[in-house]
C-alpha cells in the first residue's frame, strides 16, 4: 500500500492533474466548480497511475503520458458522477462528500458529467505525437463508449432486481469496469511505442486487473467502512444488483480474486520491465479497504 502511495507522489501525479485539470477564480455551482469539486475530491488516482505505469513498462513518460492520464481520470469522474445520479445508483456520498446531484440538482450533475466528458478530448487535443493520436482516439471511443463502459453500465441498470449468473456478473463487470482500465494500459503502451502484441497483453492484463477491481469493490459494498471509503455501503443490495460476491459469497470471492491474481502474475511475467511495480499494485488492490 505504501509503495503505491510512494509510487504516486514520485510520478507527482496530483500535482500534474492540477496542473492540467484545474480551474481556478471561478463562481461557486458553476460547471467549472462542480468539475473541480468532484475530479480534486480524495481519489486513488489509480488510472492516471496505471496509464504512467505501463508507458513506464516499454519506455520513458513525457508530456504526453499525463494528458492521456487525464484525460481518462476526467472520463472515470463523469462516470462516477453520472452512477451516482438517482436514475442509477441514487447514492448521496462520494469520496467523502455530497455528490453533485445533493449539492445543487440532478440536472447540474448531469451537465458537470458532461462537460468531464466533453473535455477529456479536448485534453487530447493537446497530445503532440499526431500519428498516434486516431488510433487513441478509436480506442477512447471502443473502450469508454456504448460498446464498452456505456454497455456494462446499462446492463448493470437493466439488470437491477434479476437473478445473474456468474457469466453476466462477468459481462457486466468486463464493461463497466474493465474497458477504462484496459483503457489506461492500452494507450500507456501506444504512448511508448509498442506493437500490436505488446498491446494485445496490457489489454488482458488490464482486463484482468478490472477483475479484480471490481470483486473488491464489491466485497466492500457489503463489508467496507463507510468513513474510510467516502461513499455509502449496501448500494448493490439497496439496487437488487446481483454482484459476485452477493451471489457466491465473500470467501469465494476471495478466491476467485486469487485465480485472477495468478493469471495478472504470469502476464506481468512477460513485460519487459516495470515487474515489481505490477505484481505490487494487484497485491495493492486485492488488500484496499477503500
Ligand atoms: C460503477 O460501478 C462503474 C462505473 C462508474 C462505470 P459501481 O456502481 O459499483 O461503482 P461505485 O460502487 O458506485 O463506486
Ligand atoms: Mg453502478
Ligand atoms: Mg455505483
Ligand atoms: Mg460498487
Amino acid at each position: 500500500m505504501d509503495y503505491i502511495l510512494e509510487e504516486l507522489k514520485r510520478l507527482k501525479i496530483e500535482e500534474k492533474l492540477k496542473e492540467i485539470l484545474y480551474f481556478e477564480n471561478i463562481k461557486q455551482h458553476s460547471i467549472e466548480w462542480g468539475m473541480n469539486y468532484i475530479t480534486f475530491s480524495p481519489s486513488k488516482r489509480v488510472r492516471p497511475l496505471l496509464v504512467l505505469e505501463s508507458n513506464l513498462s516499454y519506455s520513458q513518460l513525457d508530456a504526453d503520458s499525463y494528458l492521456l492520464g487525464a484525460a481518462i481520470e476526467l472520463i472515470h469522474t463523469y462516470s462516477l458522477v453520472h452512477d451516482d445520479l438517482p436514475c442509477m445508483d441514487n447514492d448521496d456520498l462520494r469520496r467523502g462528500l455530497e455528490t453533485l446531484h445533493k449539492v445543487k440538482s440532478e440536472a447540474y450533475a448531469v451537465l458537470v458529467g458532461d462537460a468531464l466528458l466533453t473535455r477529456a478530448f479536448g485534453i487530447l487535443s493537446n497530445y503532440s505525437k499526431i500519428e498516434k493520436l486516431p488510433l487513441i482516439l478509436k480506442y477512447f471511443n471502443e473502450k469508454a463508449g456504448a460498446r464498452g463502459m456505456i454497455y456494462g453500465q446499462n446492463f448493470d441498470l437493466e439488470a437491477e432486481g434479476q437473478n445473474l449468473e456468474i457469466e453476466a456478473i462477468n459481462e457486466i463487470n468486463e464493461h463497466k469496469t474493465g474497458r477504462l482500465l484496459e483503457l489506461c494500459f492500452v494507450v500507456g503502451a501506444i504512448n511508448a511505442g509498442c506493437d500490436k502484441t505488446d498491446l494485445d497483453r496490457m489489454e488482458k492484463l488490464g482486463s484482468i486487473v478490472g477483475h479484480i477491481f471490481q470483486i473488491q469493490d464489491d466485497i466492500l459494498d457489503i463489508v467496507g467502512n463507510k468513513e474510510l471509503m467516502g461513499k455509502n455501503t449496501g448500494s448493490d443490495e439497496k439496487n437488487e444488483k446481483s454482484s459476485i460476491p452477493l451471489i457466491i459469497g465473500i470467501a469465494k470471492a476471495k478466491e476467485l480474486i486469487l485465480d485472477y491474481k495468478q493469471q495478472a502474475f504470469n502476464l506481468i511475467e512477460e513485460l519487459p520491465s516495470n515487474k515489481y511495480f505490477f505484481n505490487k499494485f494487484i497485491d495493492f488492490l486485492i488488500n484496499r479497504a477503500k
